[in-house]
């Protein structure tokens, strides 16, 4: 379905009030992308976002391989950066903040000193036609990233170029989009803070493996909800706050002493025993449900220890008495620990964590979550190269 201008509009005007209850940057972006791409009817987009003077690929979306293979939400993950500079289409327009609107990349004027960079598409094996590049500007007027929407398509799927009124819609856009992004990158640091705290008493819990146990738990979430039929809202909803709740399981190490937790040696029954108790400290922390993410936080960070089987801690509780969110989170976590390397462990061979996944399946975790981890294998790979552990 196209829509004429009016309708958009007002459709803008609903996307704004939506845009301002995301609290994750990732749901965020692909909520902005999603609906810029349905006013425009463009078949692909990617967000860039500026740290550092690079724009770093930040989220795409892309219909026609997504149709070709739905598991390639691996390309969520891709990780590469772009200079800001004349030389490249994204960089041009972070460089000069204004929006460039082209009908066709492979027909570039001789006068401009920007370039298709094919390299995404020979990879990809897709074909890019028109292209519009948007800079998202702060308030305080500076270029924060840029949005790029492809492939514009008419009612019977042909690639077109995109409107000029689009252009103007976009560029209107872009500007609450951009504040909606600087409040979740806040939220985000804020909560990447806390984590670091936690990360003071134990240093096994870093900004990359609560990364990756992040994005896994999602994953996971993902195929679990799309098998169990869930509508789509629903599922954006859950993961919003699942990504976040997920990455503060273990917050409550802040509570243990570190004597304990920095011991190089194995722990001593006494010592485990208030080791175990970071579950319900954890809890305590989100105790109240003021929020949505306050309520996941609590689940989480209370039941990420307890097994399948009813023999893990604090409450063994059993099987689907567990919170999904904390089964989730349980095989995320053991998975994560396993497959990386730690101060008083190398790494698990791949062939080695993902057997004693199988094994444990009704065991330890969720045998159903068992299944999709591992049905989506590659993404899980893809998440890993995103958020390597830093020498
Ligand atoms: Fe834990
Ligand atoms: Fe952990």
């Amino acid at each position: 379905m196209q829509f004429n201008d009016d309708d958009k509009l007002s459709q803008l005007l609903k996307i704004n009030d939506e845009l301002n209850h995301i609290k994750d940057i990732d749901s965020l972006l692909d909520t902005i992308l999603y609906k810029t791409r349905r006013l425009t009817n463009a078949d692909a987009g990617s967000i860039f976002l500026l740290d550092n003077q690079e724009l770093n690929f930040s989220y795409v979306q892309n219909d026609t391989l997504r149709k070709q293979d739905p598991l390639n939400n691996k390309q969520i993950y891709s990780s590469f950066s772009i200079p800001v500079n004349e030389k490249s289409i994204a960089g041009y327009v972070a460089l000069k903040g204004q929006s460039l609107n082209i009908d066709d990349v492979h027909n570039l004027d001789d006068t401009v000193p920007y370039s298709f960079n094919s390299s995404f598409d020979e990879i990809a094996g897709y074909i890019t036609n028109s292209m519009m590049t948007i800079p998202l500007i702060s308030t305080r007027s500076q270029v924060i990233g840029v949005m790029q929407i492809i492939n514009a398509k008419d009612d019977s799927g042909m690639h077109v170029p995109f409107k000029t009124s689009d252009e103007n819609y976009l560029n209107f856009f872009a500007g609450s989009a951009t504040s909606a992004i600087e409040k979740a990158k806040m939220t985000r640091e804020m909560i990447l803070r806390m984590i670091k705290m936690a990360e003071l008493r134990d240093p096994k819990e870093t900004g990359a493996h609560v990364n990756r146990v992040g994005s896994y738990s999602i994953e996971i979430f993902q195929k679990w909800a799309e098998i169990k039929g869930l509508k789509y809202k629903e599922i954006k909803n859950y993961k919003d706050i699942l990504r976040i709740a997920a990455m503060l399981h273990d917050v409550g190490k802040v509570a243990i002493s570190d004597i304990i937790l920095k011991k190089p040696a194995r722990l001593n029954d006494g010592e485990f025993k208030i080791m175990k108790t970071h579950a319900y400290q954890g809890a305590k922390l989100f105790h109240g449900n003021v929020s949505d993410l306050d309520a996941l936080s609590f689940d989480i960070a209370y039941t990420h220890h307890e097994r399948w089987d009813g023999r893990g801690y604090p409450r063994r509780l059993r099987g689907e008495n567990i919170p999904l969110a904390g089964r989730i989170v349980a095989l995320a976590d053991v998975y994560d620990a396993l497959i990386s390397a730690r101060v008083y462990k190398p790494a698990w061979e791949e062939t080695e964590v993902v057997s004693l996944l199988e094994k444990e399946a009704g065991h330890h975790f969720d045998p159903d979550l068992v299944e999709i981890f591992l049905s989506i294998y590659d993404v899980i790979e893809a998440i890993r190269n995103k958020f390597p552990d830093k020498e």
